[in-house]
């Protein structure tokens, strides 16, 4: 697949392109979508050793997320080095509402703890896949080539994270419907996989 057949991929799974005004928003602060941009990286790696935690009773899932965790390890130095060359500080940003929201969603018990987890990833990577496109038309040009490298990985991720996901599945598990579900709201704090910004009292 090309790199818009990636990106189509992902919309179509998230039924929804990035808003306007989320990408107008991001270009005029640049500096925190980075600074959240190494975040989400580190936070992936992590996520993907926390299933390797959560189930080591699951070789082929333990593989596929360790493979997964470098990959976002080597992303998290790489938006390092581009922070460096732009000589923007490292600074504290906080967490985005987004992921914490999709992980309160998931069910407590098991299988439905691992499936709804798997879904919750494949949301994050497609939503990452379908913004680095959006975005590299909003930022100067080694940014978005930068993003457009990105893009093919992170596709890969979410491709991932969904195949497991309708793997392990049983027949029971509605696995469209938690899908259906896992929708986002809009935000009021700009970060990488925010909402759409809410809108100012008064504003239209
Ligand atoms: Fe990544
Ligand atoms: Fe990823």
């Amino acid at each position: 697949m090309d790199r818009a057949a990636l990106s189509d991929a992902a919309t179509a799974f998230l039924a929804c392109s990035s808003p306007a005004a989320w990408l107008a928003a991001a270009a005029q602060n640049l500096a925190t979508v980075l600074i959240d941009h190494a975040n989400c990286e580190m936070k992936a790696a992590s996520t993907a050793l926390g299933f390797i935690y959560r189930y080591p009773e699951d070789r082929d899932l333990a593989t596929r997320m360790s493979r997964l965790a470098r990959e976002e390890l080597r992303h998290f130095e790489q938006v390092q080095s581009l922070l460096d060359r732009r000589g923007i500080a490292p600074a504290y940003v906080s967490a985005s509402r987004y992921a914490a929201g999709l992980h309160e969603a998931v069910a407590r018990s098991e299988p439905e703890r691992l499936l709804d987890s798997l879904l919750v990833g494949a949301f994050i990577e497609a939503r990452s896949c379908e913004r680095f496109e959006q975005l590299a038309g909003f930022v100067d040009g080694e940014l978005a080539r930068f993003y457009r490298g990105l893009l093919a990985s992170e596709a890969g991720h979410f491709q991932v994270y969904l195949a497991l996901a309708q793997s392990r599945a049983p027949h029971d598990y509605p696995l469209a419907e938690r899908v259906a579900a896992l929708r986002s709201e809009p935000d009021s704090q700009l970060r990488f996989h925010s909402g759409p910004p809410v809108q100012p009292r008064g504003s239209a």
